[in-house]
């Protein structure tokens, strides 16, 4: 049967306290929105609907998705009357599923198990025994045990509050019931909103069977109301993270000091410092050593690699065998080949770094392509910036750059190619040559020093 997913995302979050829709709030550097959206994506549903209000254009454009339904609700009367606003745009005979923006972390394989108790007689709510059952919607059974309503805990009887299973939000009906019973949900209770919990005594009085399916972690079901809650979901997604990264073979002197807030694909071998951080697409190999405290984003670390640390890393590639840092920063656009040194303060923008070139020290070294086997020296600056326009700093294979040594772009320095110490080199150097631009030294007999008056 066709499946329609529902996201109610209209919320404003007040307890969020920020500018920011709730919703757009990130859980492991990903919009909750986005988390939920890519779970149901992988259920291949015919149409994701997401149901906004509070900042929807922010919510519209941050998302970015051609895929999404939009529907607007305009004012926020209740789970039930936001799913209602969806109904138009859902063919009658499909499944519809509902989810939620701040819901964050459940996953496909409990939805499909929530979605096989689904039938043209049978709706299913997702539910879940908490200790605390505080402010949740209780599960109401009956002798036989099947469910036959939901009470909101601010409408409950004392007997149903103390009721442990509680409603998550998330179910599935038929399009066709939901568009039978949504327009007759009545905002008679104690928050005056219409309740998408009450379809479940409405389905009961048609005999239409309610199944209850369960998550595999009560974490799936979590929802964040504040900065509090969100944290909790963060602090477990990156312990789930470090947990796989372990099982996977690499070695964490501290899995509570990793954060990796995208994905992150690892080799074998590789052992992680604290306090790195790994952001968007990381991708590591085999028998890398990453040191403490570093940043790296959007990068491949190839091979045998050792970041060492304090070295923050961005859309760049480190190729195998090379030592990076520490102190180091590599911007975008790096990509060394490997075997490669690059050292203390130094950083590299649009570099493209030869074989076995080192780097050492106190350099800045961008819009360059570098040979193989060049040394740079230490403090050499690519003079590459004129105020206006960028230009290009090329240096051959086997090149060697004395220390402090200024390069004034467009400049070529050719194959085998020497700068002396000290030079700031603007015009081309040819293979082979020595280029020394710096004054000459003269020494001066006898030189008396000022004295104070
Ligand atoms: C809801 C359930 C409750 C369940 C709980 C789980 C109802 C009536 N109650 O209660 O049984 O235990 O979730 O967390 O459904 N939203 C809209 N438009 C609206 C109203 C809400 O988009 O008009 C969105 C909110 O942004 C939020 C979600 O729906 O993301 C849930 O709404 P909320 O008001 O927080 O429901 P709860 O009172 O928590
Ligand atoms: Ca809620």
């Amino acid at each position: 049967m066709e499946l329609h997913v529902v996201i109610l995302a209209a919320g404003k979050g007040s307890r969020m306290k920020s500018k920011l829709p709730k919703v757009l709030h990130c859980v492991a550097g990903k919009p909750m929105l986005q988390h939920v959206i890519d779970c149901a994506q992988k259920l291949n549903p015919s149409k994701i609907h997401v149901v906004i209000g509070h900042g929807s254009e922010l919510v519209k454009s941050t998302i970015n998705d051609d895929s999404i339904f939009w529907v607007q609700q305009l004012e926020q009367l209740g789970t039930g009357h936001a799913v209602d606003q969806a109904l138009p745009n859902i063919p009658a005979s499909a499944n519809v599923l509902v989810l939620y923006g701040d819901v964050p972390l459940i996953e496909e394989s409990t939805l499909a198990s929530l979605l096989s108790e689904t039938s043209q007689s049978a709706m299913a709510i997702l539910t879940v025994a908490l200790e605390d059952p505080t402010g949740y919607g209780r599960i109401v059974r009956n002798a036989a045990d099947e469910v036959t309503a939901i009470v909101e805990h601010k409408d409950a009887t004392d007997d149903q509050l103390s009721i442990n299973e509680v409603n998550t939000g998330i179910l599935a009906a038929q399009a066709a019931h939901l568009k039978q019973w949504l327009p007759a949900l009545s905002s008679d209770n104690a928050q005056g909103e219409y309740y998408l919990t009450d379809i479940v005594s409405m389905a009961v009085g048609q005999d239409i069977d309610v199944e209850a399916a369960h998550p595999a972690a009560v974490e799936e079901v979590q929802g964040v109301n504040d900065r509090l809650q969100l944290c909790e979901l963060e602090c477990y997604v990156q312990s789930q993270t470090a947990e796989q990264l372990m099982l996977n073979g690499v070695s964490l002197y501290d899995p509570h000091r990793i954060d990796v807030r995208g994905e992150i694909k690892t080799g074998s071998d590789i052992i992680i410092d604290i306090n790195s951080v790994f952001v968007g697409k990381v991708e590591i190999e085999d028998d890398v050593v990453i040191g403490p405290n570093c940043y790296i984003k959007n990068a491949k670390i190839c091979q045998g690699s050792v970041i060492q640390a304090n070295t923050v890393i961005e859309d760049a590639i480190v190729g195998a065998n090379s030592i990076v840092g520490p102190f180091a920063r590599l911007r975008p656009g790096t990509v060394l080949a490997g075997d490669n040194k690059v050292g203390n303060f130094v950083e590299t923008k649009k570099a493209i770094v030869g074989q076995g070139s080192k780097i050492n020290h106190l350099s800045y070294v961008g819009d360059a392509e570098l040979g193989a086997n060049v040394n740079v020296g230490a403090g050499t600056i690519t003079c590459n910036y004129d105020g206006v326009n960028k230009s290009k700093t090329t240096l051959g294979d086997d090149v060697f750059v004395g220390s402090n040594t200024s390069l004034v772009a467009p400049v070529v320095i050719s194959n085998g190619a020497t700068i002396g110490a000290g030079s700031v080199i603007s015009g081309d150097v040819k293979e082979a040559q020595l280029a020394v631009a710096r004054a000459k030294q003269r020494n001066i007999d006898g030189w008396n020093r000022p004295v104070k008056k």
